[in-house]
């Protein structure tokens, strides 16, 4: 080792050691007679003195040291004069005798501390020098403390991590697959992974019983901040269980991961059916840190000739509570919040329920106090709170109620990150309607099992789909079979999903069937699954988890990209290596693909 010691480890009771550091100069300050150099690595900062009267060729020397030269020190441990009790090393510094420049460093594009002066795009492009700040390094040891703790619990639990390829066919998971040409197969290509489902559902025919991986997929899919089209799962398959049994094995592993990485315990993870976080949140993926529960208000305000509310598909609600003294202005703003295109409402209206208890809406000229009153008791108002109410169609006022209560729910801080709130969103509906491309698509995946009681929906949707009547329906007509799916939801994102699978043939070709597949192409896409499951296939059902999702939570960050080493850009980008790029003539002559516009 090069080194005695790391940049992070001395101590007041090390003081009188001599010790040799290895490290990167982040700072220096020449105070005359004295220079200090703040030398860093992965593990914290030293401080590093150099004494103009006791050493005055090395003092000069030390000064000529620039920002990021890697240095190889040798000095005593001294305590300091001036304690810095912000750092766990602050209470000593090296008195220098002896240094080495084992590499120089030309100026970095920015400043590598806590406070950088580095934008976005720089520290993308120079990610390893980011890298280098401590606060994006403990994301990383954080993910690695998430990762390995993962791997204990699925360990003790008798879990296998088997390994599945890379390059596939492509699996329907709804995005956009990345493909890869095949040279020696001019013409085709393989497709990057979406997530391993087949092959862990192979696994499971194969007899491999409790399977995970934890592994990166592929998706071409819009980016937001909670999406990288290179993402990690933690992905999950067992045999021979239940949907019960699936929810209480990964309830133990987000337990036991609050536990080990943060500390914290959770006490409970309470289930809510799909419809209800509908109908209450308005989101599959609802922020249960609050309350604010959506009413809903049709019956108290029909019949009074308020046009927008009488027309309406849904009239509902929240209190916001104590929010009644919200001026003209802030009123005026949530109007401006809900009318963006992205959320898309008409108009917002509101009622105040004043501390006097008397109520003034934005409606008055339709609705008197005795009729507002209605409202607040529906409500549950008390004097002091706000109520804003939308109206519409079902779906799209829900949606614009959801962004409005998220939004109100941060006005009011109610959106603590060091507050954890789990849940499982289950009885997630199989199918949903594809209006652009009028067909059904299966809502998690198709491999999906109905549940049992429901199976007769799918018999009935199967024979109005052979009949070619099924889409003459309109959708909110039809009584959609619900699966035995599941989420699981913090602070209102979903960090995991997954499902009991099919296992049968029969019901898996049915389900391929009403999604839209011909028999042909059910074949040649999943042939090899139908086939497999010909040779008995066990009841198996698992989940995945997004594994940076779940590390960006821990983090206290709505960014995933913090948590990734190398994370690609909002265009897909990884600047660094300016990647995706262009290939040679020679190349693509060889890959059979040529590029006429
Ligand atoms: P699903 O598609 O729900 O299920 O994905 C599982 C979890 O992966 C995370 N996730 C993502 N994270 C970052 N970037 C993305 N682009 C991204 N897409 C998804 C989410 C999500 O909950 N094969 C099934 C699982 C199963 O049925 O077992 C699947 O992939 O947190």
């Amino acid at each position: 080792m090069l080194r005695t010691h790391t940049c992070g480890e001395l101590r007041l009771n090390d003081a009188g050691k001599t010790v040799t550091l290895c490290g990167w100069v982040q700072k220096s300050r020449d105070l005359g007679g004295m220079t200090f150099i703040d030398l860093r690595d992965r593990y914290g900062i030293t401080q590093l003195a150099f004494n103009m009267d006791s050493d005055e060729s090395l003092c000069l020397a030390a000064r000529k040291l620039g920002r990021e030269f890697v240095l190889k020190v040798t000095g005593l441990v001294k305590e300091r004069e001036s304690k810095n009790m912000q750092i766990p090393t602050g209470e000593i510094e090296i008195v220098v005798s002896s240094f080495e420049v084992l590499n120089e460093s030309v100026t970095p594009p920015f400043t590598i501390e806590e406070n950088t002066d580095g934008g976005d795009d720089l520290r993308m492009k120079y990610r390893y020098l980011d890298l280098r700040r401590a606060s994006v390094r403990a994301n990383l040891q954080l993910r690695h403390q998430v990762a390995k703790q993962t791997r204990a619990y699925l360990d003790a639990k008798e879990f296998i991590e088997v390994e599945t390829p890379v390059l596939i066919k492509s699996t329907p998971e709804g995005a956009r697959d990345f493909v890869v040409p095949s040279r020696m197969n001019p013409g085709e290509f393989y497709a990057l992974p979406q997530s391993p489902q087949t092959f862990k559902q192979l696994l499971m025919v194969s007899g491999f019983d409790k399977y995970y991986q934890i592994v990166k997929c592929f998706r071409d899919e819009d980016l937001r901040a909670d999406r990288q089209p290179e993402f990690t799962q933690i992905d999950c398959e067992m045999s021979f269980v239940e949907q019960e049994d699936v929810l209480h094995m990964f309830e133990g592993l987000v337990k036991h991961l609050f536990k080990t990485v943060k500390g914290v315990d959770i006490e409970s993870l309470p289930r809510m059916p799909y419809a209800d976080a509908m109908r209450y949140y308005g989101s599959d993926k609802p922020d249960t840190r609050f309350d604010m529960k959506f009413v809903k208000l049709n019956e108290v305000v029909k019949g009074k000739n308020f046009k927008v509310f009488d027309d309406a598909d849904l009239v509902v609600g929240i209190c916001v509570k104590g929010c009644a003294d919200y001026t003209r202005k802030q009123l005026d703003e949530l109007t401006d919040f809900v009318k963006r295109p992205q959320i898309g409402a008409s108009g917002l209206v509101y009622a105040r329920v004043n501390n006097d208890g008397s109520i003034k809406s934005s409606v008055d000229k339709f609705y008197d106090e005795a009729a507002l009153k209605l409202w607040t008791e529906k409500c549950q108002a008390q004097p002091g709170d706000l109520i804003l109410v939308l109206a519409g169609e079902k779906e799209k006022t829900r949606k614009a109620l959801s962004e409005l209560r998220l939004e109100m729910g941060t006005r009011l801080g109610l959106r603590d990150k060091n507050k954890f709130s789990c849940l499982w969103v289950v009885d997630f509906p199989l199918l949903e309607f594809n209006g652009e491309e009028g067909r059904y698509f299966a809502m998690h995946h198709p491999f999906t099992s109905p549940k049992p009681e429901d199976l007769y929906l799918i018999n009935q949707m199967l024979r109005e789909h052979r009949e070619e009547i099924l889409t003459d329906r309109s959708p909110g007509q039809i009584k959609l079979p619900r699966a035995n799916a599941y989420d699981m939801v913090i602070n209102g994102v979903e960090v995991g999903g997954g499902s009991v699978r099919i296992y049968n043939k029969e019901l898996q070709s049915k389900m391929f069937e009403l999604l839209g597949f011909s028999q042909e192409e059910a074949q040649k896409q999943f042939g090899f699954l139908m086939d497999a499951f010909q040779y008995g296939a066990p009841p198996h059902a698992g989940i995945a988890f997004g594994f940076d999702r779940l590390c960006s939570l821990f983090g206290g960050s709505d960014t995933i990209r913090d948590f990734i080493a190398f994370p690609k850009n909002n265009s897909g980008r990884d600047v660094m290596i300016d990647a995706p790029s262009s290939i040679d003539e020679k190349q693509l002559k060889e890959l059979n693909i040529s590029l006429q516009a």
